[in-house]
């Protein structure tokens, strides 16, 4: 599927850009979708009965608990900025919504179609994902004036393997430009010294049973790029943005008056050894499978 080009410009830059992968219709869709799962979400219907803010600047805000829950559920995280003080919602849910997560592929027949085919299938045979794994998936919201900063990171913190392999798959769902919080990376960031792993997100399992605690290890002080070394990717809905899980990228906030409108997949080689302690883990009644 990929040309020579393409797989040199991967190896060389450590992204791939791939216009119209999915269809109007597909897009459609999904979008369709995915504003019918805002809809029908209680919040408060999860965990501590208040909406749950997702925020990548301070990860204590998370509730544990729904993070975890989310792993086998389709679960809706909120802007910082669309809660009070009190943690109640402070503006209508279909605008503050920051993301739904984390198995859409495995519970919601249309996100389930959207992460699975033959396209996808060839796509990551010809990045070198052997047995492909999908453990992830999100729609993340970039909503319209309040869609947050998601920092620089790498998306390898969250699912180590030995040797990494976790790859990403980013999909626009709608228009992605410089005003509404498109992708930033770090051409060549996934190779030399710019690669190492800085972070490493893990769930500590007290052995007394308490709950689970997730933290974000420093494991390297590198420092992250700075905007001159950072590429935009404005892009067009339908597009496939692929990338490696050591390339740091960011995307700024959205303060336009459109909403920025993403969906990913985290896909790790089977014949890498998955960390015990990466949060996100798998039990035989929902295991982890491939892209066909
Ligand atoms: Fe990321």
């Amino acid at each position: 599927m990929l040309t020579p080009a393409q797989l040199a410009n991967w190896h060389h830059d450590g992204f791939l850009v791939l216009p119209g992968f999915k269809s109007t219709d597909e897009v459609a869709a999904a979008c369709r979708r995915a504003h019918e799962i805002v809809a029908a979400f209680e919040p408060g219907a999860h965990g501590s009965g208040r909406p749950c803010a997702f925020s990548t600047r301070d990860r204590s805000k998370l509730a544990d608990a729904a993070l975890l829950a989310s792993a086998e559920e389709v679960h809706c995280f909120f802007e910082e900025e669309a809660l009070d003080e009190a943690g109640r919602l402070c503006v209508p849910k279909e605008v503050s919504v920051n993301k739904i997560g984390h198995a859409l592929h495995e519970r919601d027949p249309v996100f389930e179609t959207f992460s699975h085919g033959p396209s996808l299938a060839a796509l990551a045979a010809d990045l070198g994902l052997a047995q492909p794994q999908v453990w992830q998936s999100q729609l993340i919201f970039k909503q319209p004036k309040i869609g947050g900063e998601v920092g620089w990171h790498q998306d390898a913190s969250f699912f180590v393997t030995t040797p990494q392999t976790v790859t990403t798959f980013w999909f626009a769902l709608e228009d992605a430009t410089l005003d509404n919080g498109c992708l930033w990376v770090m051409p060549a960031g996934h190779r030399g010294q710019n690669s190492v792993l800085r972070e490493q997100y893990v769930c500590e399992r007290p052995a007394d049973g308490a709950p689970p605690r997730l933290v974000m290890r420093k494991l390297d002080t590198t420092p992250w790029p700075t905007m001159a070394q950072a590429r935009p990717l404005p892009v067009a809905a339908g597009t496939l943005v692929v990338f490696p899980g050591l390339l740091p990228h960011y995307s700024p906030p959205n303060r336009s008056a459109r909403s920025r409108l993403a969906y990913t997949l985290h896909v790790t080689d089977g014949s890498a050894a998955y960390a015990a302690e990466n949060w996100l883990q798998r039990g035989t009644h929902l295991p982890v499978r491939g892209l066909r």
